[in-house]
């Protein structure tokens, strides 16, 4: 009996010490620093290019759906120029993390340099080598592109807004501390993109851009990594309300005969319904801002989604409840 109340002393001590350790590894890796090349970005002050910039951060690039303050969510759908003093809180099963203030104060990107906020947004690398959570689709994002954003972040009043950090809790610092990779670039990206209403720039616009492939992709909530089949929908987004937790899932949007939201739809009655918007109060999808983008890019965004390979996923469409 006394050996076996030993044993049991020396077991749960070496139990607390390894979970003792694992804390220390987990709070000693916080900080983990990555490396990551510059773009050759630097931003200009000439007019076009920033209202370029400027249709991209209230169109199809969504920024200000993000990075305004959460009371100016009309302004952004009516497509009003809005403070980017961030703020927001994104409530995820790793914790709550704070879209920043990207406005020009020295609380938001005037202490970056051009190259560092592109490096930002390309290689999810902050100024310090921190690792940022994978928000952002803008990883192969053109040079061009890069360029107009920057220009036009450059060129907005400075507010002064301190965002706090993040707030992970044990398991997200556990992600942070393990699982946490920058998310880069797939092949080359390229310096300018041609628009046109071909199926090519569809795909550079939803995968790039607007962010299509990354909601309308299941992932993985933890690490953001993407574990659905492109296009085949499953993400679900909850909404916390005064009667309960409702959520929203991301149709399928590839062509399967069965389960594709939009087969049957003409190219016609795809621009129509972006024109028409949000039609359940509580959806994620930026509507207001893709209601802004032109026939062009909407029948170039069409004519990508008939080329995707037609996957079958049966997804409930509508507001449920949990
Ligand atoms: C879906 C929401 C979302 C969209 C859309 C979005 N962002 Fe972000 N952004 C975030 C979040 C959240 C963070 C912070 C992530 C973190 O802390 O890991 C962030 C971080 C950043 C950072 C890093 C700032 C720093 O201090 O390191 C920059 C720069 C940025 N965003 C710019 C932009 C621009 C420019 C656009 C549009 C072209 C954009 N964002 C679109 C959510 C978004
Ligand atoms: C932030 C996440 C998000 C992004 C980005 C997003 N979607 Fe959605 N989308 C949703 C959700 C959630 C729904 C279901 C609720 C709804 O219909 O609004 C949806 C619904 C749809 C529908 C079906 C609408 C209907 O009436 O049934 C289409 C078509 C669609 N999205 C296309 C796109 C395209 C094209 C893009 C890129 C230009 C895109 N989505 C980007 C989240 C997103």
């Amino acid at each position: 009996m006394r050996k076996f109340l030993k044993f049991l002393k020396w077991t749960g001590i070496a139990i607390l010490s390894i979970l003792l350790i694992l804390y220390i590894v987990i709070e000693l890796r916080q900080n983990r620093i990555f490396d990551a090349p510059y773009p050759v970005v630097r931003a200009t002050d000439d007019s076009l290019v920033i209202a370029r910039g400027k249709a991209l951060v209230y169109g199809p690039a969504h920024c200000a759906n993000c990075h305004a303050p959460k009371e100016m969510e009309e302004q952004v759908n009516k497509g009003i120029e809005t403070p980017l003093s961030g703020g927001l809180v994104f409530d995820l099963p790793i914790g709550e993390i704070y879209a920043k203030n990207i406005t020009p104060d020295a609380t938001g990107i005037g202490n970056m340099t051009d190259a560092e906020v592109a490096r930002a947004l390309r290689y999810g690398v902050r100024k310090d080598g921190r690792a940022l959570f994978d928000f952002m689709p803008f990883h192969n994002t053109s040079d061009e592109d890069l360029t107009a954003i920057i220009s036009y972040l450059r060129s907005q009043p400075a507010v002064k807004h301190e965002v706090p950090e993040n707030k992970m809790n044990l398991v997200g610092k556990a992600v942070s501390a393990f699982l946490l990779k920058p998310a880069g670039p797939v092949g080359d990206v390229p310096v300018a993109v041609k628009r046109d209403t071909s199926a090519l720039y569809g795909q550079y616009l939803a995968n790039n851009v607007a962010n299509c492939r990354g909601c309308h992709t299941n992932r993985d909530l933890m690490t953001g990594a993407f574990i659905g089949e492109d296009y085949a929908g499953g993400l679900q987004f909850e909404t916390a309300t005064d009667s309960g937790t409702y959520y929203l899932t991301t149709p399928n949007l590839t062509p399967d005969e069965a389960t594709g939201r939009i087969v049957g739809w003409s190219q016609r009655q795809f621009i129509d319904r972006f024109r028409t918007g949000r039609l359940i109060k509580q959806t994620h999808m930026p509507w207001g801002p893709f209601g802004r983008m032109s026939d062009d890019e909407l029948k170039a965004i069409y004519n990508f989604l008939q080329t995707v390979k037609p996957v079958r996923n049966e997804v409930k469409l509508g507001l449920m409840k949990k």
